[in-house]
C-alpha cells in the first residue's frame, strides 16, 4: 500500500499544508504571512498568532485539493525543529490532535533535512548521492544526501544565513523586508563594482556577518562625500552585495564537490530564487561537468510538500514519533525526535 501522507509546515512565517500519495505531491497550499514586512523582519509572536489562525483552513485546503477524504490518510508529518518555539508549537500541537483523532501515526520532521530533499520533487530529480546547497533566510549549509534519511552536513554557517545577509543589506538601503528578491530585481541594471572583505575559513564553513558590517561602513564612509551615494548608486550597489554572497556561497560548494568527487548538485531554500545565483550555479556546472538541479520556487522556500517527502521515506521505513515528541526549536540535524519503530 502506498502511504497517503498529510505534512504540516510552521516553523516560522509560512503556514503550509501538503498531501503526498507514494511520495507524489497531491497539494501544496503555502500561506505566507504578510505581516511581517512593516516590522523588517520576523516576529516571532505574530508568527504564532497567525499560524494559529490560518492552519485550520491550510489544512483543510490542501485535503481539498488532493481530493481525497480525511481517513485516506496512513499519516500525519510534522516540522518539528528547529524553528521559532511558538510556530512550532502550533503545527505540533495541531498534528498531535488530528492523528489522534484520526488514529493514526505521527511522523516527526527535521526542517533542514525536509529541504535538502525538495529537489527529489523536482521534474529532474537528482539521484543519490549529492550535494545541496540549502540557501533560505535562516540557513546556510552544505550537505551530502547519500539516501533520503541519510544526510551529512560539510558546512554550515558561523553566524548569518545567506537569505539574512541579503535581507540586512537591504536594510541598510532602505529597502523593504525581505530584500532579496528587490536586490536580486536591482542588480539586473548595475555591475558589481564594489568589493567586500572576502572571509576565508577552515572546510566549507560560511560567514556573513561581515557583509553587514562592510557595508555600513562602506554606505557611512561614501554618503559622507555624496549624500545622496546610495540613491545614485543602488543598482551596482546591490549587483556587489548580490555577486559577493554568490561567490562565496559557489566557492564552498565547488571546494566540497571536488573533495568529495559527487558531479550532482542541487539548490534549495528561498535564496535559490536569485537570478544570479541560478545562472551561476548552472554555468558552474557546465564548466564542471556536473548534473544540476534546482526545485521549482514553491518547492524550495518553505513549504509542506518536502516536510511530506521526508514523512513519506520514514513512513516506509515505520519510523513513527511517540505522541509526547516536543517541538525544539534548535533541533540538531541528524536528531531523530523520540521516534519508535511503528
Ligand atoms: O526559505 P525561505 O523562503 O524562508 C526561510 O528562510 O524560512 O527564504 C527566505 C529568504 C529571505 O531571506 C529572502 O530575502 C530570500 O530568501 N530571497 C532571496 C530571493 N528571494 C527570496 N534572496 C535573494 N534573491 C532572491 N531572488
Ligand atoms: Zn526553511
Amino acid at each position: 500500500m502506498q502511504p497517503v501522507i498529510l505534512a504540516i509546515e510552521s516553523s516560522c512565517d509560512d503556514t503550509a499544508a501538503a498531501v503526498l500519495s507514494g511520495g507524489h505531491i497531491l497539494s501544496n497550499v503555502t500561506f505566507s504571512q504578510e505581516i511581517h514586512a512593516k516590522y523588517g523582519g520576523v516576529v516571532p509572536e505574530l508568527a504564532s498568532r497567525a499560524h494559529q489562525t490560518r492552519i485550520i483552513h491550510v489544512v483543510r485546503e490542501a485535503i481539498d485539493r488532493a481530493q481525497i477524504g480525511r481517513h485516506q490518510l496512513s499519516a500525519i508529518a510534522c516540522t518539528v525543529g528547529p524553528g521559532l518555539m511558538g510556530s512550532l508549537l502550533v503545527g505540533v500541537s495541531f498534528a498531535k490532535g488530528l492523528a489522534i483523532s484520526l488514529d493514526i501515526p505521527l511522523i516527526a520532521v527535521h526542517h533542514l533535512q525536509a529541504h535538502v530533499l525538495s529537489p527529489l520533487a523536482s521534474v529532474s530529480p537528482p539521484e543519490f548521492p549529492y550535494l545541496c546547497l540549502l540557501v533560505s533566510g535562516g540557513h546556510t549549509q552544505i550537505v551530502r544526501v547519500n539516501g533520503p534519511l541519510d544526510q551529512e552536513v560539510l558546512g554550515t554557517t558561523l553566524d548569518d544565513a545567506a537569505g539574512e545577509a541579503f535581507d540586512k543589506a537591504g536594510k541598510l538601503l532602505g529597502l523593504r523586508y525581505p530584500a532579496g528578491p528587490e536586490i536580486d530585481h536591482l542588480s539586473r541594471s548595475g555591475r558589481p563594482v564594489y568589493a567586500f572583505p572576502h572571509p576565508r575559513l577552515e572546510g566549507y564553513a560560511f560567514s556573513f556577518s561581515g557583509i553587514k558590517t562592510a557595508i555600513r561602513y562602506f554606505l557611512r564612509d561614501q554618503t559622507a562625500l555624496d549624500p545622496d551615494f546610495i540613491r545614485n548608486h543602488l543598482p551596482d550597489i546591490c549587483a556587489s552585495v548580490q555577486h559577493h554572497i554568490v561567490v562565496n556561497l559557489l566557492e564552498n560548494l565547488e571546494r566540497a564537490a571536488t573533495d568529495t568527487g559527487l558531479t550532482r548538485m542541487a539548490l534549495a531554500g528561498g535564496v535559490a530564487a536569485n537570478s544570479h545565483l541560478r545562472q551561476s550555479f548552472r554555468d558552474l556546472g557546465l564548466r564542471k561537468g556536473w548534473q544540476t538541479h534546482i526545485p521549482e520556487m514553491a518547492l524550495s522556500t518553505d513549504n509542506a510538500a518536502m516536510i511530506g517527502l521526508v514523512g513519506h521515506f520514514k513512513f516506509l521505513q515505520g519510523q513513527w514519533a511517540d505522541l509526547s515528541v516536543r517541538a525544539d526549536p534548535r533541533l540538531p540535524f541528524m536528531a531523530v525526535p523520540a521516534s519508535n519503530p511503528g
